[in-house]
């Protein structure tokens, strides 16, 4: 089994990838047909973090590039982003059998590719896609409560003050009109907040405290 260790030592995505595609820390790549690490740019101001690979991605081996993909894609580019501007994750990287949940332990077993995955590409801002995701960081937050919210942690394994978005999760608003009207809303605020995130770390007065919602 591949140790966290190892994961931690990782000095590049492709490493990581390499690390991934041979990972049999929880069963999901038993009935998996590819590994799924995530893709995009590897200097991204924005990550974007699903729950896992569907069909789709397990058959081709990149994220979101299903019916949920499509959306996702709809709304970076109305809102100026192309899908190669953003790196694109999920929670874990091999498909759950019949799209079914992530369990617990498959989600801690994948959570080092994760975190060494935002270490390496250290984004200005991180977006969950559903609670899957929201809730491996924030087991306490309700999606239903704080979506289209922005706020700011301290991540120790960051070393820093992470700015933090939820979103619903696109596959979730398909087929509900209203949540859809919410989740594009909801993104609609990104390039705001980005803009927002680099006039505050270019302002002095963010080296002070900074209040934990924008
Ligand atoms: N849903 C996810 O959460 N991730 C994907 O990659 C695709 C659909």
């Amino acid at each position: 089994m591949i140790p966290e260790s190892q994961i931690e030592s990782c000095s590049s995505l492709e490493e990581l990838n390499e690390l991934v595609a041979k990972c049999t820390r929880c069963d999901l790549f038993k009935d998996a047909i590819n590994p799924v690490p995530g893709d995009g740019n590897p200097e991204a101001e924005i990550v974007f973090i699903g729950e896992g690979p569907g069909k789709k991605e397990d058959e081709i081996g990149k994220p979101f590039v299903g019916a949920a993909g499509k959306l996702l894609k709809e709304m970076l580019e109305e809102n100026g982003y192309k899908r190669e501007d953003v790196f694109i994750a999920n929670v874990v990287k091999h498909r759950p059998p019949n799209n079914r949940d992530p369990l617990p332990n498959e989600v801690e077993a994948c959570f080092p590719y994760l975190k060494r995955q935002l270490q390496l590409i250290n984004p200005k801002l991180i977006v969950f896609l559903g609670r899957h995701s929201l809730n491996r960081f924030f087991p306490d937050l309700k999606i239903s409560e704080v979506h289209g919210k922005a706020f700011r942690k301290e991540i120790p394994w960051l070393g820093r003050k992470q700015v933090f978005m939820a979103l619903f999760h696109p596959a979730a608003a398909l087929y509900r009109g209203s949540m859809k009207e919410t989740l594009k809303a909801d993104f609609a605020k990104l390039p705001k907040l980005i803009e927002k995130i680099n006039n505050d770390n270019n302002d002095s007065k963010s080296k002070k405290d900074q209040p934990e919602l924008f």
